[in-house]
């Protein structure tokens, strides 16, 4: 069906400056009409009373695992796991074997997101070929491809004169790169926070200085440069405070955090449960507060789950020998409105900012609205719906949440991509 009529839910849109309950009309993949008693023929209605229409949610951080490791995740199962948290629109990671670091497996990514018809799936490509830091990929055919980004995700670019090229060329090429922060050899060894719990337990630590030292010299590099650069997942007080030094310099830096940084500790880690390693890793309290304070005086522009799926025998392993990463898409809604939006630490307005206007502007892309004339990408939430993380119900791969048997309040129960409602919540 071409139109649908969702009426009077709570529409909200911070770049309109809109909060208010109105009904939105949808043709052809656009939102043509917003207001109060609109009615249209042959539109499918929805009553959304009770809900909010919010601009579709972007998680600019995700790992879709196709090409390589399809036992993981798929391009479709990611998609899928995706539009069922509430996200429209999703940035793959490049991570992928083969690496997305050209023209042909940018295409192949298309093609399968095409073809699974759910979320629109974008990539990040490579700054370096393989990932392997040594020389630049392509990165006017990955422009042409369609990225919107450039990162070695996964591992950092240590060669400082190769990143400043890639920097050089992201510029020229209306790119930017996302900086995945860690120092190789001051990790080394590590599966958790180094302090007291990585102490206790007899685990290998990784320094908050193995992340910190990278971020200066990102920063630095861009500030020299003037060109942009994205931090990904913040996970310490001492990066936080040198993101908000650099904004207040002028230095054209952003930076996204991870909702396991925001509601988790190292403490998680005591149990030895691998669902809770994850690079970089669970930090103390502190940080973990300084990480919700950068996203509150907006030092933090947006939450990106840093989705990573593994496969439960990769996991079922001893701690150290086990592989960093956790799920985040079918999670990150619910635990934002529980922790934040449901406490009052956030508006639902600061939530959409930080989960759909402010990543599509960082990224370029012509969404994150309800205005008229708009892609229709929107997310419709239950802010009272209660209920709990569940390994059975995920429609992703893999289950290796943190956050299982968590109770939440708050859930997408329907996702509309370009106008088509490609995830609806059955009774
Ligand atoms: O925990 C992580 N897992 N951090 C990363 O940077 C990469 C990711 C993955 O690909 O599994």
């Amino acid at each position: 069906m071409d139109r649908i009529l969702l009426k009077n839910g709570q529409m909200v849109c911070p770049a309109g400056g809109i909060d208010e309950i109105r009904d939105l009309l949808i043709e052809k993949g656009k939102i043509v009409k917003t207001g109060k008693n609109l009615k249209a023929e042959s539109a499918r209605t929805i009553d959304a009373s009770g809900k909010l229409v919010l601009p579709g949610f972007i998680d600019m951080h995700v790992h879709l695992r196709e090409p390589g490791f399809e036992h993981k995740e798929t391009i479709e199962s990611g998609a899928r796991a995706a539009v069922k948290g509430g996200f429209t629109s999703v940035c793959c990671m490049p991570n992928t074997e083969p690496v997305i670091d050209n023209q042909g497996i940018v295409e192949l990514v298309a093609t399968r997101a095409r073809e699974a018809g759910l979320a629109s799936v974008y990539c990040i490509g490579a700054i370096t070929r393989g990932r392997k830091g040594k020389e630049l990929s392509d990165i006017g055919e990955l422009k042409a491809a369609g990225v919107l980004a450039l990162s070695d995700d996964g591992s950092e670019v240590l060669n400082s004169e190769l990143l400043r090229r890639a920097m050089e060329y992201a510029s020229t090429f209306g790119l930017f790169i996302i900086s995945h922060c860690e120092d190789p050899w001051l990790a080394a060894g590590g599966s958790v926070n180094e302090g007291a719990v990585s102490t206790r337990l007899g685990l290998g630590g990784i320094p908050r200085v193995a992340e910190t030292v990278m971020v200066s010299r990102d920063i630095a590099l861009a500030a020299y440069l003037g060109a942009k650069i994205h931090i990904a997942h913040i996970s310490c007080a001492e990066s936080v405070d040198m993101v908000r030094a650099a904004k207040k310099a002028g230095v054209k830096v952003t930076c996204e955090c991870a909702p396991h940084h925001m509601f988790l500790t190292e403490e998680a880690v005591l149990g030895y449960n691998t669902n809770t390693k994850v690079n970089p890793p669970l930090r103390t309290e502190a940080d973990r507060q300084a990480v919700l304070s950068g996203l509150l005086d907006n030092t933090i522009d947006c939450v990106a789950t840093d989705h990573a799926p593994h496969a439960e025998m990769e996991k079922d392993v001893e701690y150290d020998n086990a592989p960093f990463g956790v799920t985040g898409l079918e999670t990150a809604v619910g635990l934002m409105f529980t922790e934040l939006v449901d406490r009052k630490i956030i508006t639902v307005s600061r939530l959409a900012e930080k989960m759909s206007l402010n990543p599509a502007r960082i990224l370029g892309l012509n969404r994150g609205t309800l205005k008229e004339g708009s892609v229709a990408d929107i997310t419709v939430i239950d802010p009272k719906a209660e209920w709990a993380v569940r390994v059975e119900d995920f429609v992703s791969l893999s289950k290796n949440s943190p956050f299982i048997d968590r109770k939440l309040k708050g859930k997408a129960v329907m996702t509309i991509v370009e106008g088509k409602i490609v995830y609806e919540e059955k009774d």
